[in-house]
């Protein structure tokens, strides 16, 4: 058993291997406050990686409706059930220690590594081929086949407390938090820092990419034995019943190497496919530089290291589980933060605050979500007139005034070459009266 520091822990845990990591990380922000729940995303990976005999059932990208959605059905309620059986009422964190290496405080809970020990046989449905010396390293469940028949059961259905909605007359929406709530939760594979499914393997079938840290699973050494799946605290390792073997997210790799010959002529990275998909505009992938401590190397003009370590406006998806996801989601502003703080960490207030009213560079950041299907290694702001100011309501239910600047924002390629520019404000230009009926 290695011992590794895990920063969004703020602490050094368990893992059953030692400490190793890439040279880049791919890494993601997901702003759902932007989702409309169009499946675009969905549908684009289906297209793409998982629609052939077997696979039917894979949703390698989903979107799902929380609270009661999840697929497969309750995943992360299940696993939060167990790891509070394994440590009742132990899954704290300590907020006040806050510092750099421990931006969140310190998680004194259990992670799935840690609370393997206290699980027992009854809890878990473990198939009995599966080598047992192997079982026992990670906390976990296997989803029963009907768990994975429908990949948005409970679409739409909000959260309504029933005996208080009719004193309230329906009355559910108004900020800073609504009475009757729900929202869409995208997921894909975290390719995490500390994978449970590859620690879990007992065939080392399962690698991360030195090159990028994307987990893959090697289909010629799996022999399905599945403890990929039952570890997996996300649910993102699916098994495959035609081929005997497991499979999950592959980070659209081609194009993270810039060698999709169709859309990358000048073999420069690009986006994955359910990140350049995306409609609603909620998506920015990047891949940021791991430094000689295995931590993230500083490099605020990335854009995700920008969201993720300066703003800390984007987190971690249940970082108490222990992988390290390098998922990273900018909270509902309209969530209950008690939700928000069990699902994102202690982090949620602060993001919320951060996002209703952004700093000058991160507004312009937040222009640059999907403009471009180029991967942004380098942004960089030039400030430009104020234009507005008005009052945005905090979490906490203070008003704050926020001032708008027309800055200009612009985004840089892995050559370093600019790839896209734009304003705050969006130009108006007027047709001339030759072509006023033309497309
Ligand atoms: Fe493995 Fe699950 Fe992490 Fe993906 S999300 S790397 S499948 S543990
Ligand atoms: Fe599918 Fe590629 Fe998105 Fe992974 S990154 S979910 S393989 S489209
Ligand atoms: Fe949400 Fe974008 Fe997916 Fe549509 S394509 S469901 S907006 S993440
Ligand atoms: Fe290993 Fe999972 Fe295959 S546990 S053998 S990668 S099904």
């Amino acid at each position: 058993m290695g011992n590794v520091y895990n920063w969004q822990l703020g602490r050094q845990m368990e893992y059953p291997y030692e400490e190793a990591h890439p040279e880049r990380q791919f890494a993601f922000v997901f702003n759902i406050n932007r989702c409309i729940g169009c499946q675009t995303c969905t549908m684009a990976c289906k297209s793409t990686w998982t629609f052939s005999r077997g696979q039917e059932h894979m949703w390698w990208n989903n979107v799902e409706t929380k609270p009661y959605g999840g697929y497969p059905h309750f995943w992360d309620q299940k696993i939060l059930m167990l790891l509070q059986k394994a440590n009742p009422d132990g899954q704290i964190w300590n907020a006040r220690q806050r510092n750099e290496s421990a931006p969140y405080g310190v998680f004194e809970g259990k992670t799935v590594f840690e609370a393997v020990s206290a699980r027992t046989d009854q809890e878990i449905d473990t198939p009995s081929d599966i080598p047992q010396e192997n079982s026992g390293r990670v906390l976990g469940y296997l989803p029963a086949d009907e768990d994975w028949d429908a990949p948005n059961l409970y679409e739409d259905t909000a959260r309504r407390p029933s005996e208080q909605y009719q004193q309230w007359g329906g009355e559910g929406a108004s900020l800073p938090a609504h009475n009757i709530w729900f929202f869409h939760l995208q997921r894909i594979c975290n390719h995490c820092t500390y994978p449970a499914c590859l620690a879990a393997c007992p065939r080392q079938a399962i690698y991360k990419r030195p090159e990028d840290g994307v987990v893959l699973i090697d289909q010629s050494r799996c022999r399905g034995y599945r403890k990929c799946v039952e570890a997996c605290p996300y649910k993102k390792s699916i098994y495959r019943g035609t081929t005997r073997t497991s499979e999950k997210c592959v980070a659209c790799f081609p194009r993270l190497e810039g060698k999709d010959a169709v859309v990358t002529p000048d073999g420069v990275p690009i986006e994955t496919r359910c990140m350049s998909a995306c409609v609603g505009k909620i998506r920015m992938q990047g891949l940021v530089k791991i430094g000689k401590d295995g931590q993230w190397a500083k490099d605020p003009n990335n854009p995700i290291y920008y969201m993720v370590k300066e703003e800390k406006i984007a987190l971690p998806l249940y970082p108490q589980f222990g992988t390290e996801p390098n998922g990273f989601y900018i909270p509902p502003r309209w969530v209950p933060i008690s939700y928000l703080n069990q699902m994102f960490g202690p982090g949620a207030e602060a993001a919320i605050d951060a996002y209703v009213c952004p700093s000058r560079k991160m507004l312009g950041l937040l222009q640059l979500f999907r403009v471009t299907r180029t991967i942004i290694f380098r942004f960089k702001l030039i400030e430009g007139q104020k234009t507005g100011e008005f009052e945005v309501m905090l979490p906490s239910g203070k008003k704050k005034t926020l001032e708008i600047f027309n800055d200009t924002i612009i985004g840089y390629d892995a050559r370093d070459r600019e790839i896209v520019q734009l304003t705050i404000e969006e130009p108006v230009f007027e047709r001339s009266k030759e072509h006023y009926n033309s497309i």
